[in-house]
């Protein structure tokens, strides 16, 4: 019988420390649906799908199908020289998804959530003719430079690498712990978009600033949210300057918050998505769709991956729109979470290591507190 350690004692000689957030002894060996498999033979509930990169499950027998005939057909070619049929299919399902008419988007792919940020930074920057990058503390938008940049959720993203890019710029996320007791919405929403404005009115001016980044719910930072209305007032005031909207949907997007796209839950119109993870339900695959004149103000090679769109992962990502589709899992998200909030609603009723519980969809972000302190939950790694 082969034992958890002993795989992690041999691989902890080679594998780099930086590379992993570092949670419990076990070495995954196989996945069914939403039953993962330790080399010892332990079963596990997956409640993290790997980061939200396997909304669909693991193994789902259409991904498997069209992974595997894709790789007896055609295992890669560049995008960067030829288009593949796999590839210009999945650009034209995507600007499906994207709001508003299909022929006012256009796509372009890479390989991972981090390098989809990176393009959005560059487009932003492409087609404003403008510097300025703001994101919010408590962000993960990655770990390439460019989208290490725009994160602040770890100090270990920032120890011993910078300087970062230059032209970023931090504000305050309005997380629910920020809240007066008693505070209503529309306060709440408007005291924090006073935080909001602060660079804008002393430092930073409007008019040199590209993009507003935004994950609309925080992952990484702990499945959190503001008040539809706070969202509101930023993309107004990005609108009323002529700075970009871009949302990151690589963690929050495909479904899992019981809408496909988080920005829905908050009624926004971005101008740029950032989306990777479960697109091709946990191949290497990511996207940015934008809206078209952005999108048509860089020239080649400006965004050019050798493995990006590639074909495999581009069949899965089709077949992954596909079981998104016939198994309704966007209902299915919103429904089932209904269900899991009145569940943990009793479970934080009767335990008090239970701290804060914030639910979109089957999405969840349930704080496990010190019930003495209060204090737990959202640490930082
Ligand atoms: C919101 C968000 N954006 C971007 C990324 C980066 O994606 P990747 O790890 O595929 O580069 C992540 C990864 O956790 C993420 O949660």
């Amino acid at each position: 019988m082969v034992e958890n350690n002993d795989i992690l004692n041999q691989e902890e000689q080679n594998f780099a420390g930086a590379g992993r957030v570092y949670y419990f002894d076990v070495v995954l060996d196989s996945g069914k649906g939403a039953i993962l498999k330790d080399v010892a033979g332990n079963e596990y509930i997956d409640l993290l799908a790997s980061a939200s990169a396997t909304n669909t499950g693991h193994a789902h027998p259409k991904i498997v199908k069209a992974i595997k005939e894709q790789a007896e057909k055609l295992i890669h070619y560049t995008p960067a020289y030829f288009a593949t049929s796999t590839e210009a299919k999945l650009a034209s399902e995507l600007v499906k998804l994207a709001p508003g008419d299909e022929e006012d988007w256009m796509v372009v792919f890479g390989n991972s959530g981090s390098d989809a940020n990176d393009a959005v930074i560059k487009f932003a920057r492409g087609y404003t003719g403008r510097t300025n990058v703001v994101s919010f503390v408590g962000a993960y938008h990655g770990s390439t430079y460019g989208s290490i940049s725009a994160s602040a959720v770890s100090l270990n993203m920032t120890r011993k690498i910078g300087p970062l890019l230059p032209g970023f710029y931090k504000v305050p996320f309005p997380s629910p712990d920020k809240r007066l007791p008693g505070e209503s919405d529309a306060d709440f929403s408007e005291r924090l978009f006073a935080e909001f404005k602060e660079p804008f009115e002393n430092y930073l001016p409007a008019e040199e600033t590209a993009v507003i980044m935004i994950e609309a719910i925080q992952g990484d930072g702990g499945i959190m949210a503001p008040p539809a209305g706070y969202w509101q007032k930023v993309a107004a005031f990005a609108h009323e300057h002529g700075i970009l909207l871009a949302v990151d949907e690589v963690n929050q997007g495909y479904g899992r918050t019981g809408k496909f796209w988080s920005f829905e839950n908050f009624d926004l119109q971005p101008d740029l998505i950032a989306m990777g993870k479960s697109m091709a339900s946990g191949l290497p695959l990511s996207a940015v769709l934008g809206r078209r004149e952005i999108m048509q103000s860089l020239d080649a090679p400006a965004n050019v991956y050798t493995t990006a769109g590639n074909p495999i992962s581009a069949a899965s990502a089709l077949a992954t729109l596909d079981v998104i589709k016939s198994e309704n899992l966007v209902a299915r998200s919103a429904e089932l979470g209904k269900f899991a909030k009145k569940f943990f609603a009793k479970e934080q009723a009767a335990f008090d290591f239970i701290g804060d519980v914030r639910l979109y969809g089957l999405n969840g972000g349930i704080d496990i507190i010190d019930p003495e302190t209060g204090l737990g939950g959202r640490t930082s790694h």
